[in-house]
């Protein structure tokens, strides 16, 4: 089969109903104690409002709704159903994070692992606007991309079996740079699925953004924000993660 046979981003529409099988809340405790400890530090006492972009299928925030209100954005409908059922008092809205506009602010905007499919600066730059437009000066934005240029090793393989309500799923991931010259990887998801005794495999890709580090640091500068970046240790492998941690201090241009 050629790359270009395969079909994208299958685990956020025809195959979201897996997602539960492969990601649970309790894998997203250690990382939400990162996100939970900075947004204290930086917001003080009280249940303030949070927003988070490209929520997914709303794990790690199912660590941070006992102690913020959230407001949950996605482009996947198939996704947000599983972030609605593990959050249920939260507010879920369809969206794309580059263009939504709820006309509010809130104290936080919040973007996890999803920041990774923004694929230019253009598609950062448009990102880091909305979440400028959603807080006041003092306000607070944090994203953890998967990678950055330098930190990431291709290729870089991933493979773990669950079995649960009668399925056995093994998912295989491969993660490669074809293009060291452009801000793009790729990863490769194989989805071996026994159900019933039988194997039925599905295959997804998903193209996401490699940009060095310090292109994510201008473009959030740019955007307003005077920004940290935070030691995020919490991966099974030893590469170096950093959340970065962005305060709003200038009125949006
Ligand atoms: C890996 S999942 C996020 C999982 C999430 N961190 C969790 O804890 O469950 C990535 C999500 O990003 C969403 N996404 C991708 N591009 C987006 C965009 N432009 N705007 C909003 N959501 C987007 C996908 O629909 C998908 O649900």
């Amino acid at each position: 089969m050629q790359l270009d046979q395969i079909k994208r981003n299958r685990m956020y529409g025809d195959l979201a109903h897996l997602w539960p099988l492969v990601s649970a809340p309790e894998g997203y405790a250690e990382e939400a104690r990162y996100w939970r400890e900075i947004l204290r530090e930086k917001l003080g006492p009280g249940r303030h409002h949070i927003l988070e972009l490209g929520v997914g299928g709303g794990n790690n925030l199912s660590h941070l709704t006992r102690d913020f209100q959230a407001t949950a954005v996605d482009l996947s409908e198939g996704m947000l159903a599983h972030s609605k059922r593990l959050n249920p008092d939260v507010e879920h809205l369809v969206g794309d994070m580059r263009t939504i506009r709820l006309g509010r602010t809130c104290k936080a905007v919040l973007i996890h692992d999803a920041i990774s499919y923004m694929l230019t600066e253009d598609d950062l730059h448009a990102t880091f606007a909305t979440a400028a437009a959603h807080l006041e000066p003092g306000g607070i934005f944090i994203t953890a991309p998967d990678w950055y240029r330098e930190t990431f090793q291709s290729p870089w393989v991933h493979y773990k079996t669950w079995v649960k309500d009668g399925i056995e799923l093994t998912l295989i991931e491969y993660a490669y740079d074809p293009d060291p010259g452009d801000t793009t990887m790729k990863t490769v998801f194989f989805f071996m699925i026994r159900e019933h005794g039988k194997l039925r495999i599905e295959e997804d890709l998903h193209r996401t953004g490699l940009f060095p580090m310090q292109t994510w640091v201008d473009l959030v500068t740019e955007a307003g924000f005077s920004v940290e970046k935070r030691p995020y240790p919490v991966h099974d492998d030893p590469r170096q993660a950093y959340l970065l941690v962005g305060t709003r201090t200038a009125a949006q241009t």
